[in-house]
Formats: structure tokens, C-alpha cells, sequence
């Protein structure tokens, strides 16, 4: 008896140790990301983001209240945006890239072209964004990431009408809680392509990379999505996590605890707010904003709803220093503003200087005090790692880049 078992333990003991070397590390999977900006003029990038922070602070209130109207969650004046095959053979859509919602769409500009995996669950899907809901039938189909990842019966939602601002649809890869009550008839949550990846052993870690970088021109292929794990070579010195913060509303999406100072002077405490491919701006909570106004003496712009500052003013600028768990991210002066070459396509002057960093539109202490936007992150390679609830950042070649 102690025999056998004894040699059961080594059967398992040999099986374990033989296993362990075979374990493989699964290759990376990159796709472009294509950095799209409406130069056609779009004046209100402020409001649309503040719209967006209002959302996101209030979502189960705006779930609740099922309001209707056109599709804004593309109506940002830059957009980053994704090519995603759906189908076997597969149609390539051009869809919006967005951390802060989870539900992925196409057949907004391009029809959806129905193939043997494209599979009508029988369900309605409906999402709000902004100030606008979405709404369509769920399907599932076999969706396809670059040359390497293919996930079979991934749940899609498909537009029940066209125009989206010319995009085809929305990739969007917040946490799986966000799709809780999407679908009309279960509160289920839906697993989104970032879940699927991991659960269909196609990606070892549920990861998610980010590089964006700062725009040249109107559409720039400017930044890289990694699926399950990160690129060394997009990115300087060490990825510093942090956990997801606890603190509610924020810890729904990719939340995070962060203190701001310009310079040396404290302008925002350590508090709750979230990291978000869906908004343009820095966003940060009013009293924080008032003290970053005063400081750097920005007044605000009448046609962009930005701050302007004058050429000495600019040369004055500070540091505003980012404080996330322990490490300092800098946002160089030439980081604060907007891209110059950019201004018109916000409804500035070409000769005027612009900031990035506004108001969220409510005082701190909301549970979502800041957005750290486009603005922020293509400063920053950000990582997205749900297997371990933690966000990533760390610095690049354009951290310190004068391309604004
Ligand atoms: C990592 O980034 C480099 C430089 O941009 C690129 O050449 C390479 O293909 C990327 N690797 C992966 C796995 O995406
Ligand atoms: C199609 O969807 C239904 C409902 O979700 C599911 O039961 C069925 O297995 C799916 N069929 C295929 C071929 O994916
Ligand atoms: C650009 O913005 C204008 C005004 O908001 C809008 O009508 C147009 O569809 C947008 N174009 C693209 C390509 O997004
Ligand atoms: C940028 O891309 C949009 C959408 O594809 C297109 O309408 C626009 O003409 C492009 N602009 C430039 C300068 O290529
Ligand atoms: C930070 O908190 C301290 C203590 O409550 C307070 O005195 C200070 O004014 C706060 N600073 C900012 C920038 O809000
Ligand atoms: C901004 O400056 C004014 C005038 O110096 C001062 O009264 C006010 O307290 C300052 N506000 C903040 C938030 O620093
Ligand atoms: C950016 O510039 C600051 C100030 O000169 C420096 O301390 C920092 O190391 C630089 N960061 C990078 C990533 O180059």
C-alpha cells in the first residue's frame, strides 16, 4: 500500500517535471494603431470629453435612464483606431480602440458581411456612451488580430444603423464588468476579445500594451497594440505597476491612485481616476485644474474651451509630475500642450499655444478625479494586465519629445 502510493506520488512527480519544459511562451501578436485626426474642425473636443467623464462617473445612472441619440463616443477630434478580420474569410473593419468600454461593434460604415461562422444569438445588444446608445443585434463569429490571433465565436455586437463618424465599429477592451446588462434580455456579462484570447489559450497572460505616440500629422500609423505581453522595444527603462485602485467608481475601468504637482507644488492630493483611450484631454478634478490654471497662468480659450498661454508663458512652464505608485511620471512643458500643427483641427489659431490638462468638471473627492487621456499616454507606454488587476507604465523615446 505505502508502495503504490509512493510510486503514485513519483508517477505524478515525473509527470509534473516532464511537463514543465514543454511549456512553450506562445508568441506576441502587435497591430498597428492608426492615429486619425478630424481636420475638419471639431470644436468641441473639451465638451466631448467632459461628456465622456460625466458618463463614465455616472454610468448606472445613464444605464437607467436609457437615453438615446447619435453615436458620440467617436466624436473626439483624434481617434486611434484598429483593423480587426471578422468571419471566415475574414472583412477587415476599422474600429475605435477604447480601454474605457468592453462591448466590441462593427458594421457601422462597412456592412457586416456575414459569413459560415457568423452566428445570430437571437439577443439585442445596447451600449451607452456618452451621451448616445448604441444599439444592435449579438452575434458571434470568429474574429481575427493581426497574422497570429484568431478567436472563434467571440460575441459582437452589429450596428442597427450606419454612421459612426466613417469608422466601422469599436475594439473595446475595458475589464468584462463593464458589459454587465448590455445584453437586453440578461444581466450576464459578455466575454470580451481580451477574455477570449486568454480562454482560448491564445495568449499565456491576459495583457494588453499600449504605444502611442505624439501626432505629426493628420493620420500618423503611430502606434502598436500588443496582445499578451509587452514590446521591449517600445518603451525605456522599467514597466512600474500599480494595482487597480479601490476606490469606486473607478475601480470599474482601468482605475488607478495618482497625486499631480506642477513642479514642485502640490495640485492634486493622491485620489481616484482612470487611464482612457476614449478621451483626448488630461482631465482632472476642478480645484486641481483651478490651481493648474493659476499656476500657469493659462485663460481660457473661447473657440477650443482649452487654456491658451502666450510664448512666455510657455518658456516658464513646469514639470506637471504625475506621482503613481511611488514612481514620477513628467509631463514636459512641450507634453502640456496641444500639437500645434493640430490647432485648427480643434478651431484654434495656428500661432496660438494651447494646454492639454482641463477640467473634469467637478471637484475631487468623487471617486473619479482624473482621466489620464491620449495626452498622457502618448508620452507613456501603458499596460493593461488583467490576470493580475495592475496597470503598467513606464517611459519612452517620446517622453521627452518636442514634436508640440
Ligand atoms: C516590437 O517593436 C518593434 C519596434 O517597433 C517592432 O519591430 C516589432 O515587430 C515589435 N514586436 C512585436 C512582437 O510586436
Ligand atoms: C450559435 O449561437 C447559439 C446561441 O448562443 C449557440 O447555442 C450555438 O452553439 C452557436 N453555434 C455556433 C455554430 O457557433
Ligand atoms: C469630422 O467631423 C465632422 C464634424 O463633426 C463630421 O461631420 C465628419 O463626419 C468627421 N469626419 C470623419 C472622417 O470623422
Ligand atoms: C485621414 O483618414 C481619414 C479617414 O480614413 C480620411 O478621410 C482623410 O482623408 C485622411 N487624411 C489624410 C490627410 O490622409
Ligand atoms: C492635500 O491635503 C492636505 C491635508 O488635507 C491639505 O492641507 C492640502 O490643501 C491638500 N492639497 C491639495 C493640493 O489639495
Ligand atoms: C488662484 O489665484 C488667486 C489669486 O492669486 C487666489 O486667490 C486663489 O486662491 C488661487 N486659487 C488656487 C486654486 O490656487
Ligand atoms: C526627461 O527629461 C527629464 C528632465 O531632463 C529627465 O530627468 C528624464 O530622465 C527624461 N526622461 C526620459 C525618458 O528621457
Amino acid at each position: 500500500m505505502a508502495l503504490g502510493s509512493s510510486l503514485f506520488a513519483t508517477v505524478l512527480l515525473a509527470i509534473a517535471v516532464a511537463a514543465s519544459p514543454v511549456r512553450i511562451d506562445k508568441p506576441l501578436v502587435s497591430l498597428p494603431l492608426v492615429r486619425r485626426t478630424n481636420s475638419t474642425g471639431l470644436a468641441n473636443l473639451l465638451a466631448n470629453d467632459q461628456a465622456r467623464a460625466r458618463y463614465l462617473k455616472d454610468r448606472t445612472q445613464s444605464k437607467l435612464e436609457g437615453r438615446t441619440g447619435s453615436a458620440d463616443a467617436t466624436n473626439t477630434a483624434t481617434q486611434y483606431v484598429v483593423s480587426v478580420g471578422v468571419g471566415s474569410p475574414a472583412t477587415q473593419y476599422s474600429l475605435l480602440f477604447d480601454t474605457g468600454s468592453s462591448n466590441t461593434w462593427v458594421g457601422a460604415a462597412k456592412p457586416y458581411a456575414k459569413t459560415s461562422t457568423s452566428n445570430d444569438t437571437g439577443h439585442r445588444v445596447s451600449v451607452t456612451y456618452g451621451s448616445a446608445t448604441i444599439s444592435g443585434e449579438e452575434y458571434t463569429d470568429t474574429v481575427t488580430l493581426g497574422d497570429g490571433l484568431t478567436i472563434t465565436q467571440q460575441s459582437i455586437g452589429v450596428f442597427d444603423g450606419y454612421g459612426f463618424g466613417g469608422l466601422d465599429g469599436i475594439l473595446g477592451v475595458g475589464p468584462v464588468g463593464l458589459t454587465e446588462r448590455t445584453l437586453s434580455d440578461s444581466d450576464d456579462t459578455i466575454p470580451t476579445v481580451m477574455d477570449n484570447l486568454f480562454s482560448e489559450g491564445i495568449i499565456d497572460t491576459e495583457v494588453l500594451a499600449v504605444s502611442f505616440a505624439p501626432a505629426t500629422s493628420d493620420n500618423d500609423t503611430n502606434g502598436e497594440l500588443t496582445f499578451g505581453g509587452t514590446n521591449s522595444s517600445k518603451y525605456t527603462g522599467s514597466i512600474n505597476y500599480v494595482p487597480i485602485t479601490s476606490t469606486s467608481p473607478a475601480n470599474e475601468f482601468w482605475g488607478i491612485d495618482e497625486s499631480i504637482s506642477y513642479g514642485s507644488s502640490p495640485i492634486m492630493n493622491s485620489t481616484a481616476g482612470i487611464v482612457d483611450t476614449g478621451t483626448t484631454l488630461i482631465l482632472i478634478a476642478s480645484d486641481a485644474f483651478d490651481a493648474y490654471k493659476n499656476a500657469t497662468g493659462g485663460t481660457a480659450d473661447e473657440s477650443t474651451g482649452l487654456l491658451r498661454i502666450s510664448s512666455s508663458q510657455f518658456s516658464s512652464l513646469q514639470t506637471l509630475n504625475f506621482n503613481i505608485g511611488g514612481t514620477t511620471y513628467g509631463l514636459t512643458p512641450n507634453a502640456q500642450i496641444w500639437p500645434r500643427s493640430l490647432n485648427s483641427a480643434i478651431g484654434g489659431s495656428a500661432g496660438d499655444i494651447y494646454l492639454v490638462v482641463n477640467d473634469i468638471g467637478s471637484v475631487s473627492g468623487e471617486g473619479l478625479d482624473f482621466i489620464n487621456g491620449y495626452a498622457f499616454l502618448e508620452r507613456f507606454y501603458s499596460v493593461f494586465d488583467t490576470t493580475n488587476s495592475q496597470v503598467g507604465f513606464a517611459t519612452t523615446s517620446y517622453t521627452n519629445a518636442t514634436s508640440n
